[in-house]
């Protein structure tokens, strides 16, 4: 295991909600995480589809678009040991119906859209989704 870098959003629903400041405090607090990187954003629509590239086949793809650019949204990066995996673990499942007790989507997300944070899934999306954001801030750790 090694000391990874890895990319957060906060959501715009979790913006809107208030919800940022508790979201940074569970990923600082219990989650250990530490902030490399961090600003509120708001995407344009030409950013959030380029950022979701991979799903643009999939039928919740202009949702989703019309989602991720409806308000500010934080995306940040995080650093920790084997930080990819375990902030997916900390993040809890896609749908916060299904995410595990005291994860942050089982607690702030609404539905399988609304989920209140991104994280990204393997080390391949990481290397691309930090300089997406910060293309100033390294993807590995010197
Ligand atoms: P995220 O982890 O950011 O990756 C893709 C996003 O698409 C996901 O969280 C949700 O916000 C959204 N989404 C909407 N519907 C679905 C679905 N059926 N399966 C997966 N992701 C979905």
């Amino acid at each position: 295991m090694s000391v990874e870098r890895t990319l957060l959003i906060i959501k715009p629903d979790a913006v809107k909600a208030g919800n940022a400041g508790n979201i940074l405090a569970m990923l600082e607090g219990a989650g250990g995480f530490r902030v490399k990187a961090l600003r509120m954003e708001q995407l344009t629509r030409e950013s959030a589809e380029k950022f979701y590239a991979v799903h643009r086949e999939r039928p919740f793809f202009g949702d989703l678009v019309e989602f991720m650019t409806s308000g500010p949204c934080i995306p940040m990066v995080l650093e920790k040991e084997d930080a990819i995996q375990r902030l997916r673990g900390f993040i809890g499942a896609t749908n916060p119906a299904e995410a595990s007790d005291g994860s942050i989507r089982a607690l702030y997300g609404s539905n399988i859209q609304n989920n209140a944070v991104h994280a990204s899934d393997s080390s391949e999306s990481a290397t691309v989704e930090i300089p997406h954001f910060f293309p100033e801030i390294a993807v590995g750790v010197a």
